[in-house]
């Protein structure tokens, strides 16, 4: 503020405070309206510190959360040239932000390949997102770290292209954990495929056991029966040589009596057909074998399963007791597609072994019921024997179990049965019913 001591353009009149052609009032005028501007300016500056500080604030904000982002970041323009980097890139680089600065993001890449393809990604994602595309990264102590990118074009307030935002995680630790997470994925494959070599030795082993055992007795008497026929073969021609030798009635009497002629002749026939049978077992087992291992070709046609079912029935009825109920209820038609000859052997087994569950007791019924539903044809076959063992219910399956006497199963029934079933797309279970006996379920495709 001027005094009138101060050197001045305006004239001094000789009065102090007074200037020549300005008035006082004018003075005042300008003095408030430099207050005036004073404290506005004042309040500008409290404004604009409160705003820096704010900005400050949100500046620092900013920066701490890019520091604490533990993926890298670089945020560079059209060129690809680095305008700013977060911590994780300087500790992943080595270098600092400043170095950074002004650099290629081109040259983050290991080698001429990878930097060849990130230009070309960049440039052609360059108006659109590029999500986790992996790309090797030189890190700070020269090894090479794949790095999962995604990349997001930046803009301005008008919508124009700035450059773009690369941000990236190392794919190493996720390599490292799927690497181990295959390992023990692979291991568990072999360990499991050794199990199953094991389990299918064990099988192979019950298998021959029980082949052996089934053929064991038939072939044991029809080599019996050979060693007899030899014998009386080599008796039958000791006589046969007497007789065209010309010997006399008297001595052909006496080598008649002597070698047993008479009885060798009325022994053949029963001996003859003892050996047949035997032969005829071993062929069955054979057969059974067969079926088992599937070697008959299978059938694709078009069959009612509730006639098949009935005609099983019939056929096992016709050699069981007369007290033997079987009680069927089914739909009319059950259509199916696959071999009817297989699907009888499936219903023959079941009910043979129904029957033979229920020989103990005092009275022998079958319910067979059978039920169409949500396309698949259901069959529950119910006897009132004294159900499965539970320890066995795990094995009723398995080639050769049985738990009747030598000569009366073979144990092949249901495992049989089990692989029929299976080709025809269906399932066949066993349980024990809570009213008592054994159930056993069928649930097999229906044929439209
Ligand atoms: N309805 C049932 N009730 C109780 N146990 C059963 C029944 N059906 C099968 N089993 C048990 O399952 C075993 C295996 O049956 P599977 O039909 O496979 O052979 P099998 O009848 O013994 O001999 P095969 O059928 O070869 O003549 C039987 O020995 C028996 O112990
Ligand atoms: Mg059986």
């Amino acid at each position: 503020m001027s005094t009138p001591q101060d050197p001045s353009p305006l004239q001094h009149t000789g009065h102090p405070g007074e200037l020549v052609g300005v008035g006082e009032e004018v003075w005042m005028d300008v003095i408030h309206k430099m207050d005036e501007v004073y404290s506005d300016l004042l309040q500008y500056e409290v404004a604009l510190e409160e705003k820096n500080a704010k900005l400050e604030e949100s500046q620092q904000f900013i920066l701490s959360v890019l520091t604490s982002i533990s993926d890298i970041l670089v945020v560079c323009d059209r060129n690809g040239t680095i305008e700013d980097v977060n911590r994780s890139l300087e500790d992943f680089t080595g270098r600092s932000a400043a170095q950074l600065r002004g650099t290629s993001v081109f040259e983050l890449f290991a080698g001429d390949q990878a930097r060849a393809q990130a230009r070309h990604l960049f440039s052609a994602f360059s108006e659109q997102p590029l999500h986790d595309c992996e790309l090797p990264l030189r890190a700070g102590d020269g090894g090479v770290v794949p790095v999962s990118l995604n990349c997001t074009p930046r803009f301005n307030a008008v919508g124009k292209s700035l450059g773009m935002v690369v941000t990236g995680r190392p794919v190493g630790e996720l390599r490292r954990a799927y690497q181990a997470l295959r390992q023990a994925h692979e291991d568990l494959k072999r360990t499991q495929q050794q199990l199953l070599h094991s389990e299918k030795m064990a099988s192979l082993g019950r298998l021959v056991a029980g082949v052996a055992h089934e053929l064991n007795n038939p072939i044991s008497f029809i080599l019996g029966n050979v060693h007899a026929l030899k014998r009386y073969a080599d008796r039958l021609q000791a006589y046969i040589a007497a007789l065209h030798g010309g010997a006399g009635a008297d001595r052909l009497a006496q080598l008649r009596t002597e070698l047993r002629i008479d009885r060798i002749v009325g022994d053949l026939p029963p001996l003859i057909e003892g050996t047949m049978e035997g032969a005829e077992r071993t062929r069955d087992i054979v057969d059974g074998l067969k079926r088992f291992s599937a070697i008959d070709r299978d059938e694709q046609e078009r069959f009612d399963l509730a006639e098949t079912l009935e005609r099983a029935v019939r056929w096992v009825h016709r050699a069981t007791r007369e007290s033997f109920e079987v009680r069927i209820e089914l739909p009319p038609r059950l259509p199916m597609l696959g071999s009817p000859g297989q699907m009888q052997q499936v219903m023959m087994n079941l009910v043979q072994n129904a029957w033979d569950a229920t020989a103990e007791q005092p009275e022998h019924w079958l319910d067979i019921r059978g039920e169409i539903a949500d396309g698949r044809i259901h069959l529950a076959f119910h006897d009132n024997g004294p159900g499965i063992d539970e320890q066995h219910l795990a094995h009723i399956f398995d080639p050769f179990f049985s738990t009747k006497p030598v000569g009366k199963g073979t144990g092949l029934g249901l495992s049989i049965s089990y692989g029929i079933v299976d080709r025809h797309g269906g399932r066949i279970s066993a349980a024990n019913h809570p009213a008592g006996g054994a159930v056993f379920t069928l649930d097999l495709p229906l044929a439209e």
